[in-house]
This record gives structure tokens, C-alpha cells and sequence, in this order.
């Protein structure tokens, strides 16, 4: 340890005989204290994470960005030099203890078993696990040397994706049980001048509304406590811009995001050096966890990338990754569908689902899904207040059970999926009767319900086999079933569970129980398509992606409204993972509301029946076209053009990996006298060496493209120039594609 403050002989620095001999025993000495210290870095292909273990065997940040060409080099970093000696390794702490010597916000907190408070977190040794050429993990154990708890950090690298994974396991080496009051999955350490968050907030049909905001000092906490649908009001998705708010092509920026489906929280603290501290991990909210001796606690993961080309390359990073790590057949095929919801809403029978069914083939999309209201006999689900939990076919609406729908699609060679919404009862249910003690509730107190219903407590394991049954028994019984919709429409109020002897275990178990129903079910139908729904977007998150095909965004299908919220979602989430329908929502003509639709996987929730015939005909060759682009929408790498919050319009791009073929969406959000694009939007992503023509996707029947089909453009040309897509108020969306020409 160098008994002196760095911060001012760097600042005060003068060119004297005395200051130079000083400054060369300085750089010696550091040198030398630097070799002897271990260095960890974690490198991806563009950016690196540097960990190393000071004299004291605490480990600390010393670098976060941009990767050096010498690993060796992120020792001697000046944001190390800027600490003063009061800080070293308790700032920049790799995870954060409680107790000790820090007085900032920690990661982990606890209490020994013999009650002791305070936890030291020591260096004990490292290693790195290469999984494949692309993926490996470091791992480095620390250990408290006074009270024996280990602790081991994980960073996962996906090198070409430059995508981190971060979690921490802790483990109770004592004889007597350890309380974990903090246990964060990650705690990262940035430099900059100055840190943009920008970071969403919503509601039901009101998803991913978004602001940017200067961080200042203190701590800002972004979380939730709403135990199921944890993101309703805010999601564990946010980007960090460092110096200033990064555009989609410059700039520094951090997207980070918790992967877990329940409680979560993140701090974002600007320390007093002016550095940032990010704490991200479950949100540890009438959490306190105990570890029995030899137990080990895994935290949820972490994930972050970081890119310093703009928010437009963090995204594709954060899309290539998902697509090839995450979401359950990210690289693979999707179907569109027809979904009865909005067309019936509980208000159905055999006879009118059989013509649906016959609606979905007119139509041409792959799959008729069944919504919400299909069961409950004694208490029937012919509304949102009764028969939840009862998941038997109604028989006044389904006489012939699901059965008979799934031969009624075969025969019109269509699919069938289903919905069902597993984690939830309504109090008037044989469920509820059968089982009260399934259900989360304070006993002795009010019922509180949201949308008429309860949660069930996943915690308890005949809850998980009842809620993994839901779906089995109807795939044993119906192996036919293509598709689930995996809904999940209420909160956790009055948290209590009757099967828990401790209670504030709950709301970690309920996720955790929740993973387990996953897994099972991942293991007998590994690759059956599955949406993720939540009364909208209230629960998308990559932990739980592993498990779905899809999301299902907003119960808002207002287009105009959709082109923002989509655009929101498009930082952190590939279009493949985009389930957007069309709908009778919002006054925008069929064309302009498919053609927003497009933007990720289409489906109709419609009145086939009710289109005029142009809109069908219109509607039956959109999806020829989608699927003759849905290729590049799904696997193509994005590109934001023009955002809807700046222009009149927005506009956007998918290209696919070889480069001769892309998309471009063009949408008017401005209905102003005059409003349109009259000037070339600048596309990206082409090569510029290759020559493209464009032509003009889904006009509506009768209309003709103002588009010169013939012209041929350089993908130079286009993206220096670029190229107008004659967007008006009577010509509100366009699509275009673009397809090299030899
Ligand atoms: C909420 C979903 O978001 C809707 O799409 C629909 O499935 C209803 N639940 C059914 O209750």
C-alpha cells in the first residue's frame, strides 16, 4: 500500500528535478507492486473487464471498455491512479461486501452463524474453463478469512458477441446457518465524465415507455416487487452511456439486464470519485435468504454488453448472442397464426372455432391458437372472473374437448396451439376450493386480487407437478398441440406461503419453482414453440427466454403506438422474439397495421370474416410476402435509420449475413399537413461494393408503387446518399426490399 493520494500529484504535477525522481520511483514501484499483483482480465472480442488482486488479496475493478491490445497493460489504467488510498479496493470492489471497510452500497451482505455481521472477501485462487472456441468462463473464488464463507464470481464470455454473463455462488462453510440480506449477481465498475441512463417504465398496454436521464450523484435503483410479472412498471433492461448519450452508431455505451423472473433490482450509484458502480441481481426485498451448512446460494445472472460504435451495435451484439445462446430456437422458424382472443374474446363454441380454424387456412398463416375461456365446468371461464385453475374442457363449449380442434386444423392443414395460463386460480375455482393451501395469501387478512384471480405458490413442489400437468396432460392427451401461450396476469399481493417454513424464501423460491416446471417441461418437449405473455410484456426477461420461442410485447396493437414500443424493445430484443398481431386496435387501414406487424413475427388476431374483400386480399398476400422475408427479418442483423421520437417517421432495416438481401420498414408517426420524408433516410449495413435494386413489398390491391423498381444503387451510394421512400400522409408505411443484383 502507497501512503499518499494519487489525486493530487497528478493534478498539481510541475516538471522538477524533485517531482521527475519522484515520478520515476513511482512508475517503478507501481510497476513492480503490479507484476506481483494477479491480473484477471475478461475479454471479448472488442471489450474488456479487467480484475485484479491487490497486496491485500481483495479484488478489485481496474478496467472496464475498450480492449487493449496488451492485457498487461490494464494495471497501469489512470482511473487506478485517480483513487485515493481510502478507497482502493473498496470502490471498485469486484463484489462488494458489507460490514467491513466499505460504506457504499454492497453486493453481498450477510449474517454469520454466530451473528456476526461483517464479511471480508479474499483472493483465493481463479481459473478459466474454455467450454467451445467461442465460450469459456472465469471463475474466481473468494473466501472470508475470519468467517468461513466462500464466495466464487462467474464471468461467462461469449467472445464474438462480446457479450458478458455474471453470477456469483455463494456457499455456507460454517456449522450453523448463514442469512444472506444482499447477494447480487453483478458489480461492475465504469469511468466516464459523465453516465446517461436510459432506462423504461410502463403498465398494462403501456410497455416500454422510455427516458434518458443524466445520472447524478447518489443511487439510482431500478426494481420491482411485484413477484410475478415483475416488469409491469419496469423492466431489468437499461442502457448506460458513458461521457454522453450514445446515437445508434457513436458513442460508449452499457446494456445491461437481469435475467430473472421475479423480484429484481439494480443500482447505478455514481461514487465519490465520479465513477459508477452498477449492482444488478435479484431484488433482495423481504428476501433475506438462509443457507443451511454446506449450502450453496447461485444467484440469477447478470448479463451486460458493451459496445463504443452506439447503442445500434450493442444491439445487434445483444441479438446475436440471444439468437444463438438464448432463446429456445433463436436461429430457427416461427409460425404466424390467427388468435381467437380479440375476435371472441370467452364468447365461443365448437361451431364458430371450427370456422376460425377454416379462416386460419383462408387466410394462409400456419396455426390457429385457441385463447383464454376453453375450460372450467363447474365454475365455466366464460369470463375473467371464474374457472381459473379448473383446466378441464368446458363441455357446453367444447363437447369434443381439445381433440377435435386439433383433427379440425389437421384437416385444414393448419396447426393448433392453446393457451393457458398455469401459475393462477380464481377464487371461484374447484382449484381454490380443492387446494387453499396452494395459493399465495396473508392468512387472516382480505383476499387482494388482481383481475380476479391469485397466484398459486410455486414454491411448493405438488404446486410445481400441478402446474407442469396443466401442460402435460394436455400434450398426452393431444400430442397434436404445436403452441402454448404462457400467460400470467396477476401480481403477488398479501406474499405468504402456507407449504414455507420461512417465509421471506418466497418470492426467491416462487422463480425458482417456477425454473423447475420450465426445465421439466423443456425436457419432455424440448422444442415445442411457446410464448411468453404476461397481460402484455409484464415478465420478458433472457432467463426466462430460455424457455420460449417468443413474447408476446403489449396487449396494445395500436400500430402507431406499437412502431415505439417495438422500436423500445428492439434494443434488447431480436425480432424473432417479437410476437406483434394484427389487430382491430388503433384507426390505421389493414395495410399500415400489417405492415407494422411485419417488423418481427406476424400474427392476426382478427375477424377473418369481416374483411372487406380487398383487405383480404390484401392481408392473404402480405403473408405470401412475409414469408418470403421473414428470413431476413428473423436471422438478419438490425438497423435503426430514423426514430420515430426525432422524425415524422421512423425507419429500420434488417440485412441478412451475406449482405444481398435486406428489408426496410418505413412508418409515418406524424399526420401533420405537409409531414412525410422528403428528404434520402440513409441506409446501413449493405455492402458498399455491391449493387441493389429496390422494390417496393405489400401494396395494397390497386395502388402502384412510385418507386423506380429498375434503378440499381450501390450499397455505397445508399448508404452515403441514401434513399427516399416517398413516405406521405396518404402513404403512411412502406415497405421495401433490396436485393443485390448480379
Ligand atoms: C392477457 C393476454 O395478454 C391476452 O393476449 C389474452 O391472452 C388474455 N390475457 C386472455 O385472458
Amino acid at each position: 500500500m502507497l501512503f499518499f493520494n494519487f489525486n493530487k500529484p497528478f493534478r498539481q504535477w510541475q516538471p522538477t528535478k524533485s517531482n521527475l525522481l519522484f515520478s520515476l520511483f513511482f512508475l517503478i514501484t507501481s510497476q513492480v507492486l503490479a507484476q506481483k499483483q494477479i491480473l484477471i482480465p475478461i475479454e471479448t472480442r472488442q471489450h474488456a473487464l479487467a480484475l485484479q488482486v491487490g497486496a491485500d488479496q481483495r479484488v478489485g475493478i481496474t478496467y472496464f471498455g475498450k480492449k487493449l491490445k496488451t492485457p498487461a497493460e490494464y494495471q497501469y489504467v489512470p482511473a487506478m491512479y485517480r483513487r485515493g488510498d481510502d478507497y482502493s479496493g473498496i470502490l471498485n470492489a469486484a463484489y462488494t461486501p458489507a460490514g467491513s471497510r466499505n460504506l457504499v452500497e454492497p453486493a453481498i451482505q450477510v449474517t454469520h452463524s454466530d451473528g456476526n455481521t461483517s464479511l471480508d472477501l479474499q483472493y483465493v485462487s481463479h481459473k478459466v474453463q474454455k467450454i467451445d472456441k467461442n465460450v469459456s468462463t472465469t471463475s474466481l473464488l473468494l473466501r472470508d478469512p475470519q468467517h468461513p464463507l466462500e464466495v466464487t464470481l462467474f464471468y461467462k464470455v461469449y467472445y464474438d458477441e462480446n457479450v458478458v454473463e455474471q453470477w456469483s455462488v455463494i456457499k455456507n462453510t460454517q456449522q450453523g446457518p448463514v442469512t444472506l440480506h444482499k447477494y447480487a449477481s453483478a458489480n461492475l465498475y465504469l469511468t466516464a465524465d459523465r453516465y446517461w441512463l436510459k432506462h423504461y417504465h410502463g403498465d398494462w398496454a403501456k410497455e416500454m415507455q422510455t427516458e434518458e436521464t443524466q445520472l447524478t450523484t447518489g443511487i439510482k435503483v431500478l426494481d420491482s416487487k411485484l413477484g410475478t410479472r415483475a416488469n409491469l412498471y419496469q423492466p431489468p433492461t437499461f442502457m448506460v452511456s458513458l461521457d454522453k448519450p450514445a446515437t445508434e452508431d457513436e458513442g460508449r455505451v452499457l446494456y445491461g439486464s437481469v435475467e430473472w423472473s421475479g423480484n429484481f433490482r439494480v443500482d447505478l450509484e455514481v461514487d465519490p470519485l465520479n465513477n459508477l458502480r452498477i449492482i444488478g441481481g435479484i431484488n433482495p426485498f423481504a428476501s433475506a435468504y438462509t443457507l443451511a451448512p454446506g449450502q450453496e446460494f447461485s444467484t440469477a445472472l447478470f448479463l451486460y454488453t458493451y459496445s463504443e460504435n452506439g447503442k445500434g451495435e450493442a444491439s445487434r451484439n445483444l441479438h446475436r448472442w440471444a439468437r444463438k445462446y438464448r432463446i429456445l430456437e433463436g436461429e430457427g422458424n416461427r409460425l404466424t397464426l390467427l388468435n381467437n382472443w380479440e375476435a371472441t374474446y370467452f364468447d365461443f363454441n365448437e361451431p364458430k372455432l371450427a370456422e376460425l380454424i377454416k379462416d386460419t387456412k383462408r387466410l394462409g398463416v400456419d396455426m390457429f391458437l385457441l385463447d383464454d375461456g376453453w375450460f372450467g365446468n363447474k365454475y365455466p371461464r366464460n369470463s375473467d372472473k371464474a374457472g381459473l385453475g379448473d383446466w378441464q374442457e368446458n363441455v357446453q363449449k367444447l363437447p369434443h374437448g381439445i381433440g377435435y380442434l386439433v383433427k379440425e386444423a389437421k384437416n385444414n392443414d393448419v396447426k393448433f396451439g392453446i393457451w393457458v395460463e398455469p401459475e393462477m386460480v380464481n377464487p371461484k375455482s374447484e382449484l381454490y376450493e380443492k387446494h387453499p393451501e396452494w395459493v399465495i395469501r396473508q392468512p387472516g387478512r382480505e383476499e387482494h386480487l388482481y383481475r380476479n384471480q391469485l397466484v398459486l405458490d410455486l414454491s411448493n413442489p405438488q404446486v410445481q407437478d400441478f402446474v407442469f400437468n396443466v401442460l402435460d396432460n394436455i400434450m398426452t392427451k393431444n400430442p397434436g398441440v404445436a403452441f402454448f401461450k404462457w400467460d400470467c396476469n396477476a401480481v403477488i399481493y398479501n406474499a405468504h406461503s402456507s407449504y414455507l417454513k420461512n417465509q421471506s424464501h418466497l418470492y426467491v423460491d416462487y422463480v425458482k419453482g417456477l425454473y423447475k416446471v420450465l426445465d421439466r417441461f423443456r425436457a419432455k418437449y424440448p422444442k415445442l414453440p411457446m410464448m411468453l405473455c404476461s397481460g402484455g410484456g409484464g415478465r420478458v426477461d433472457y432467463a426466462a427466454l430460455k424457455y420460449f420461442t417468443e413474447f408476446w410485447l403489449s396487449d396494445n396493437t395500436d400500430p402507431l403506438e406499437r412502431i415505439f414500443m417495438q422500436w423500445e424493445y428492439s434494443y434488447f430484443f431480436p425480432a424473432i422474439s417479437h410476437d406483434n398481431h394484427v389487430t382491430d386496435w388503433g384507426k390505421q387501414p389493414i395495410k399500415f397495421r400489417t405492415d407494422v406487424a411485419m417488423m418481427g413475427k406476424l400474427g392476426f388476431d382478427i375477424v377473418v370474416s369481416k374483411l372487406e374483400p380487398k383487405e383480404l386480399q390484401f392481408c392473404q398476400d402480405a403473408i405470401k410476402t412475409y414469408n418470403s422475408i421473414k428470413d431476413v427479418v428473423w436471422h438478419g442483423d438490425l438497423f435503426r435509420l430514423a426514430s420515430p421520437r426525432e422524425h415524422d417517421y421512423a425507419s429500420l432495416m434488417y440485412v441478412n449475413e451475406a449482405k444481398n438481401r435486406a428489408v426496410l420498414f418505413n412508418y409515418m408517426v406524424g399526420s401533420r399537413y405537409g409531414a412525410g420524408t422528403d428528404s434520402p433516410i440513409k441506409l446501413k449495413g449493405l455492402n458498399p461494393d455491391k449493387k441493389y435494386k429496390l422494390k417496393e413489398l405489400n401494396l395494397y390491391p390497386e395502388t402502384r408503387t412510385p418507386i423506380k423498381e429498375d434503378a440499381v444503387y450501390s450499397g455505397d451510394y445508399l448508404m452515403t446518399v441514401g434513399f427516399n421512400p416517398l413516405l406521405n400522409t396518404r402513404r403512411t408505411s412502406v415497405i421495401l426490399e433490396l436485393t443485390q443484383v448480379k
